[in-house]
């Protein structure tokens, strides 16, 4: 994989040469991109041995300050350098280093600051011999761009020898118009090659390795197709708010931010066919044909293939419409759930699902791919009542690895089935990634290589296919709709129905701190909770929903995520409320009895339900959650059961 792969250039071990010679010149030098991602890049690199020793960077902006101020600035504990670094140790010499080459020039949009600006660049080329090579970084916002373009090309920059190139950083664009025009003043003066728009998606290694994986194996590709693949879903969840960037945000909302750029650059990575070779042009004229072949929406089309949904407040802090900058009656969309088509001869007819979301249980990005089920009828019979999908999990975030799910037989003289996996993770099979993503990006901007970049008309595609969606938001506000989910949940129920009408539900990847969370596995061994999670499987209720009957037969028990339920008695008076980190419905499963009593919910609820073969056969392998099975046991029904005969069966 190693050999094929770009990432690999960064890895100093894998022999890579250096950066190409240039002058970097960073616009929006003093923002948060620059300090937080680009230097440390950088300075990684220096470490790496991998950045050309004819290399400087120049900061330019509005702000009177002089090399040594930006130096002091940009290399500081608090706010620079020190502070955001990746590595274990900090290297004093490598630092030194990177920041005796940094310089600052205070310019404006201006063609005479500009040109003021182009004297320095000569100056400092001839002093670091950059060979005339300039890498331009518009790390400001996009209403600046064009004029960045315009007034560089009007200063002369395009003159003299050696290279231009031009890294963008996002949004590119807010809509389909916007995108365009942005392409044309972009275009009137710089070549496409001289364009690389940053999406800091492909610069995450589990991303690049969804084209290493399908095109170094030959065991997948076979099977990568409608013949095969049931249904995709590509989840990008977050715990985090719009973290005080209301006034960005509320114009932009989940669609442009995560989904437009970052989700459909991984759908294009998993869904396109083999290039021609692993080149940027080849790679990225697949692409292209990928995003070109998804089905546009026309208005009509748009309700039932899509969700919105918006956070409400939790008990300690604000809802998505109280949090600053926001209108109080915003309509963006904090969370958006799509299904989408690919119309081309692979893919016809199978479902992409797609959804994203602030605020929400849990932090993790995967992609699941969920295969056609094996006939069932064979097991007629025997105790196996239904098969599961094999699923391929592709873990980008913050667990990295890759998940193959299958059943296999459990020990023992009956047929029984249960799902187990086969686990392949990063951080056991290499060595742990120091990088923030964009050492490999700035690498391959100075080298010429613009495979991690999206080119115009990928990015144009990928407008073309949000455009209806906006369209239509924008054309029906949500009005009281919103906030139609609360911080901290799995979104709105919405989203849950949308999929189960098509007669799936989103496979949800339980984390190990979502489960130590509930003080049933506060601690628990990891052997535990990776039984655990294995076997869980979220659903959801709404208020007044009854989630289990006295008198049924019990097939499973719950655990509530979040939210609270009513547990009556036969008469129907509520004898106890349980809450978040409580669970129900285990008495039948301990002592084979119908169920003892109605658990309704009282509020929307998040729950896991655990079924009573993963039940029992957890309760055999775990001695720790047969105690707890024994102590409920005790304290809620007076039952005494020794956790020596649970664990006996
Ligand atoms: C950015 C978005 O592009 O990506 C943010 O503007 C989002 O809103 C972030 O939180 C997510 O990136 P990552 O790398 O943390 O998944």
């Amino acid at each position: 994989m190693a050999k094929v792969f770009r990432s690999s250039a960064v890895d100093p071990e894998s022999g890579a040469s250096k950066s190409e010679p240039c002058v970097m010149v960073i616009f929006g030098a003093s923002g948060d991109v620059t300090k937080r991602l680009v230097v440390p890049a950088l300075y990684n690199l220096r470490c790496d041995g991998l950045l050309s020793d004819n290399f400087a960077v120049l900061g330019a902006g509005r702000t009177e300050m002089d090399d040594a101020e930006f130096r002091a600035r940009i290399g500081g504990e608090k706010d620079g350098l020190r502070a955001f670094h990746t590595r274990k140790e900090f290297d004093e010499a490598a630092a030194a280093d990177l920041l005796n080459r940094m310089y600052f020039q205070t310019a404006d949009i201006k063609v005479e600051d500009f040109r003021k600006l182009k004297n320095r660049v000569r100056e400092l080329d001839a002093r670091h011999g950059a060979g005339g090579n300039v890498l331009f970084y518009f790390a400001m916002a996009p209403r600046f761009f064009g004029p960045l373009c315009d007034t560089l090309y009007e200063a002369g920059f395009q003159e003299g020898a050696g290279w231009k190139r031009f890294i963008i950083e996002k949004p590119f664009g807010t809509d389909l118009a916007s995108a365009r025009a942005l392409n044309r003043e972009i275009l009137a003066h710089w070549r496409e090659d001289q364009i690389y728009r940053i999406d800091h998606y492909l610069g995450k290694e589990t991303v690049q390795n969804l084209l290493a994986f399908r095109f170094s194996n030959g065991m997948f590709e076979p099977l990568w197709n409608r013949d095969h693949i049931d249904n995709i879903q590509f989840n990008v969840c977050e715990t985090v708010d719009v973290q005080g960037r209301g006034g960005y945000y509320d114009a932009s909302g989940v669609l442009r931010d995560m989904m437009q750029n970052h989700m459909f650059q991984m759908l294009a990575y998993l869904c396109m066919e083999p290039p021609s070779s692993f080149q940027s042009e080849p790679i990225r004229n697949e692409k292209a044909k990928l995003l070109d072949s998804v089905r546009v929406y026309s208005s009509d089309e748009v309700p039932a293939n899509s969700v919105r949904g918006q956070y409400g407040p939790s008990a300690d802090k604000p809802g998505y419409r109280q949090e600053k900058d926001v209108d109080p009656k915003s309509s963006t969309e904090t969370f958006a759930a799509l299904r989408l088509f690919i119309d081309n001869w692979r893919w016809q007819g199978v479902p992409i699902y797609l959804r994203s979301g602030k605020a929400l249980w849990k932090r993790g990005t995967e992609i699941v791919v969920e295969f056609k089920k094996a006939p069932e009828a064979i097991f007629r019979g025997t105790s196996v009542e239904e098969l599961e999908p094999n699923r391929l999990v592709f873990h980008i975030q913050p667990f990295q690895g890759i998940e193959l799910l299958f059943q296999a037989k459990t020990p023992g003289p009956s047929l029984q089935l249960q799902e187990v996996d086969m686990r392949f993770s990063y951080g056991d099979a290499f060595r742990a990634s120091r990088y923030t993503g964009y050492e490999v990006m700035i690498y391959s901007a100075t080298r010429g290589d613009a495979t991690l970049f999206s080119r115009g008309d990928l990015v144009d595609a990928a407008w073309r296919i949000a455009q209806p969606i906006l369209d239509y938001w924008q054309a029906t506000p949500a009005g009281d709709h919103f906030p139609n989910y609360m911080r901290n949940t799995w979104g709105p129920p919405e989203a849950s129905h949308f999929i189960e009408r098509d007669g799936r539900s989103w496979f949800e990847v339980v984390t190990p701190e979502v489960l130590e969370k509930l003080p049933m596995f506060a601690g628990a061994d990891p052997l535990l909770l990776n039984s655990v999670i294995m076997a869980l499987r979220p659903t959801t209720a709404d208020a007044g929903e009854t989630i289990i009957k006295e008198g049924d037969m019990g097939n499973e028990m719950y655990l509530i995520l979040r939210g609270q339920v009513d547990v009556r008695d036969r008469a129907g008076k509520v004898v106890r409320t349980l809450k978040d980190g409580d669970f129900f419905g285990e008495v039948s499963l301990l002592m084979s009895t119908p169920r003892t009593a109605t658990v309704v919910a009282k509020t929307q609820c998040d729950l896991f339900q655990l079924e009573r073969s993963d039940f029992c056969r957890i309760l055999r392998d775990h001695r720790q959650f047969a105690e707890t099975m024994t102590k409920v046991a005790k304290e809620r029904y007076d039952l005494t059961v020794s956790s020596a005969e649970l664990t006996a069966g």
